[in-house]
């Protein structure tokens, strides 16, 4: 067994874009470290209690009644980066960047941390894996509900946004049955079908749309046709807003300047319904269900998932195994080098089973 380290306080943050699961990290964390007679401090909005010095004690009172609860009780951003802080200029309007790294070592310095526990996603891990090398003891956990984090086979926050997503094809079979139109949904994901190719299996959806295959909207619409032709009378349209058409670009909702990752897709389902609408004929109607799917309380499952991370991660702390973010690997609770997890994306395999399964049962996927 690894040798215990003698840890008095540690600090905890939640960084990047929410998702359910988050407290229910943090209670488990902080319970067990109130109980181990260590000290943990909460900052605030991500790496901005950090740099600003914003933070407060945790106890056994805060975190109690939060593992139910969507979002985070310490509150997060996904503009900031300590590395690249951004500021607008009140006189001219112009945004400009500091390097605010130092302030991040100073604080973590001055409340005498041993260790600080960062939960976040792709963005979050990379600059933790910079404060690694400025001398900081950080262990990561892998949230987002892309489930695009490389290094783990999943990350908490995915199964409540799949369940939501779900839920919703549910609910627009009804309304798509009842109107004979075509239904397309389009679900979030940044560059990875994670969430489009889980919930539309799960939801029954008649054609799945994911990045990782262009789609062919001859393809599409044939499908669409042919159930026709065979008296069902609607079809459900699953879309990844990462998704794009052979030879043809992303849809780009908006650019954020000052965010560390600019780039907000969104937008896809209107171009892919208008397409379907105008070939077919046939009544098609978009939903773009949006932050709906960050928001709420977790699944069982990932109030399960987010627990047994917040544990581990406190253990590898205990343990004094910094720079190493946790995971999940063939079931089990392990780690990975923070290193090996920053700027990449973990995309839906084309040999994955789930597509497999999907072409088996006749679902379309846009090829
Ligand atoms: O990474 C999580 C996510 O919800 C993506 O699925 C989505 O593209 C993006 O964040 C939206 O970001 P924002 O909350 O800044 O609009």
């Amino acid at each position: 067994m690894a040798k215990r380290r003698k840890v008095k306080r540690i600090g905890i943050l939640t960084a990047g874009g929410d998702c359910p699961g988050l407290n229910a990290v943090i209670r488990a964390v902080v319970k067990p470290a109130v109980e181990m007679g260590i000290e943990v401090i909460g900052f605030k909005d991500g790496y901005s209690g950090l740099m600003f010095n914003k933070w407060k004690k945790l106890d056994g009172h805060d975190v109690s009644g939060i593992l139910v609860q969507g979002g985070t009780i310490l509150g997060t951003s996904n503009k900031d980066n300590p590395f690249r802080q951004p500021f607008k200029d009140s006189r001219t309007g112009k945004v400009y960047y500091k390097d605010l790294s130092d302030d991040v070592v100073r604080t973590y310095k001055r409340l005498k941390l041993d260790a600080l526990i960062c939960i976040g996603g792709d963005g979050t891990q990379t600059v933790s894996s910079k404060l690694v090398e400025k001398g900081l003891n950080i262990v990561g956990v892998p949230k987002t509900i892309d489930n695009d984090l490389v290094g783990t086979d999943m990350t908490f926050g995915f199964d409540s946004a799949m369940t939501t997503a779900t839920e919703a094809i549910d609910k627009l079979h009804t309304t798509a049955q009842s109107h004979h139109r075509v239904m397309v949904l389009e679900v979030m994901g940044r560059y990875a079908g994670w969430i489009a190719l889980s919930s539309g299996l799960a939801g029954g959806g008649d054609i799945i749309i994911i990045p990782e295959i262009p789609y062919d909207i001859n393809s599409v619409c044939a499908k669409v046709r042919e159930r026709s032709r065979k008296g069902k009378r609607f079809s459900i349209v699953v879309v990844a807003e990462g998704a794009r058409p052979k030879g043809g670009g992303l849809v780009v909702k908006e650019v954020i300047k000052d965010s560390p990752d600019p780039i907000r897709l969104g937008g896809i389902g209107n171009k892919l319904g208008k397409d379907i609408e105008e070939r077919t004929g046939l009544e098609t109607r978009v939903t773009i269900l949006g932050h709906i799917q960050r928001g709420g309380t977790p699944t069982p499952f990932d109030r399960i998932l987010a627990t047994r991370f917040g544990i581990a991660a406190l253990e590898l702390v205990r343990n004094g195994d910094f720079g190493k973010m946790v995971c999940l690997r063939n079931g089990k609770m392990a780690s990975i080098s923070l290193e090996k997890v920053g700027g990449k994306v973990r995309t839906v395999p084309k040999n994955c089973e789930m597509i497999k399964a999907a072409r088996m049962i006749g679902i379309c996927l846009g090829d």
